[in-house]
Parts: structure tokens; sequence; C-alpha cells
């Protein structure tokens, strides 16, 4: 498995609970390899934005055999009611910001024909119950599922979020690796998830609230959650 986050503060809780056996520097990124809750696990901080993380996903697919992607971090929260803490399990992504219009409808990846790209649902529901016993067990937050869409911007006002709404009314959380990660996965035939705990709504305040909340509870909630998801059998 290949758990692939933007940031060192969204990976470095991981990093911490693995046993550590190899570590890689390459392509401007570190790979570190080992074993987390008894499972063979590669963790990447990729860097912000799509490239990077289709570049990254591309790696650990064909240099390191990944047969699973699971893409984690925070992300702005957009949909009604997806609160600050709250924790979004991706059913599908979609790239915001692709527009190749008037040739192909928006959103679609010309000459893939599709823009939506799926997640492994047994594997996101395996995510969703984790997250699930993971807010039970005192983290707090809620847990959605559905759209989350993602595109080469930080969202921080109203005219914005709203732009994403109108376009995709079902988005639930934006951010700026999911979609490239389900992409390359989807082109591969690698098994993908995406969850992500909500940071900021993506409004004015979403640069401060994204800053506190990757130092209070980010990293926290995705060592809890994943933990409750590797090694049980599958992933
Ligand atoms: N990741 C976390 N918050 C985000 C936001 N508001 N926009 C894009 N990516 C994000």
């Amino acid at each position: 498995t290949g758990v692939l986050v933007a940031m060192p503060e969204e990976g470095r809780a991981l990093v911490d609970a693995m046993r550590l056996e190899d570590r890689l520097e390459h392509g401007r990124r570190e790979f570190l390899f080992g074993d987390l809750w008894g499972e063979r696990t590669a963790v990447v901080i990729a860097r912000c934005g799509k490239v990077a993380a289709a570049t990254t996903a591309t790696e650990l697919i064909v240099r390191f055999g990944v047969e699973t992607i699971i893409c984690t971090g925070v992300a702005g929260g957009v949909g009604e009611g997806v609160a600050i803490g709250d924790v979004v399990v991706a059913d599908e992504l979609v790239q915001h910001d692709l527009d190749p219009r008037p040739l192909w409808p928006r959103h679609i990846v010309p000459l893939l024909e599709t823009g939506s790209f799926p997640v492994d649902a047994p594997l996101s529901d395996r995510i969703a119950a984790a997250a699930s016993d993971h807010a039970d067990a005192g983290a707090g937050g809620r847990v959605h599922r559905g759209l989350i869409v993602s595109g080469d911007q930080f969202i921080h006002g109203p005219a914005m979020a709203r732009a994403i709404r109108e376009a995709l009314p079902t988005t639930l959380a934006v951010e700026m690796e999911g979609a490239a990660v389900a992409q390359v996965c989807y082109e591969y035939g690698v098994r993908c998830a995406v969850f992500r705990t909500i940071s900021d709504r993506a409004d004015e305040d979403a640069a401060a609230d994204f800053t506190g909340s990757l130092g209070a509870f980010a990293a926290s909630h995705t060592l809890g959650i994943l933990s409750g998801v590797l090694g049980s059998g599958g992933a």
C-alpha cells in the first residue's frame, strides 16, 4: 500500500508510527518504506498540486509496485454541514479546474472520455467505518461520503467556493491532489481511496484555519483512521 500526502505535516505522524526499513529521496520527494501495523507501506510526501500528485502516484505504481494508493491529508469543506474537524471519504473525484470546452464537455479528460474517477468501494467502506470509530473514540466530528474535487488552487473565499458549488453542486470538499491520484490509479488499474480531514471552510478564514488545523488535529486524524484500516486485512 502507498500512502500519499501532500505536506510533511500531513505525513509526519505516520512516519513516526512506522517501523522504517528504507528511505529514498527521488524526484525531489521522499519515499519512506516500512511496516505500519503489520502492513508493508510506502509513505510519500508528494508536495502540493495535481502534477506533483500524479507524478508521485505514477512512481508508486510503476517503480515501487504498489497495488493500492490511499491519498489523505486535509481539505476545505464546501458542502453544507461539512465542518472543520469532519472527515470526508471520497466516492468519486473530479478535477474542478479542468475545462476543455468547447472541444469537450467541462471536467472531462479529453480522449479518456470521463472526468469522474472512481475509488475502490470496499476499501472506502473500511475507511469510513474506521473514521466513524475514530470520531466515536473521542476525536469528534462527522463522517461524510461523496464527491471530492481537486484543482491547482487554494480556495479561500465565498466567490471561489460558490463557483465550485455551482459547477459541481454535490461537492463536499476541495483539495489539490485527490482527483489526480484517482485518475492515475484509474489509468493503471490500481486500487484507490481518498479521505480528508476538513481543515477549513474554503472561505476568507481558510488560510488561517488551514494552518491551525494542520498543527492541531490533521495528522492525528489521519493516523487514527489509518490504524483502523491498514493491517486489518487486504488494504
Ligand atoms: N486543502 C485544504 N484546504 C483547502 C482549500 N481551501 N483549497 C484547496 N485545497 C485545500
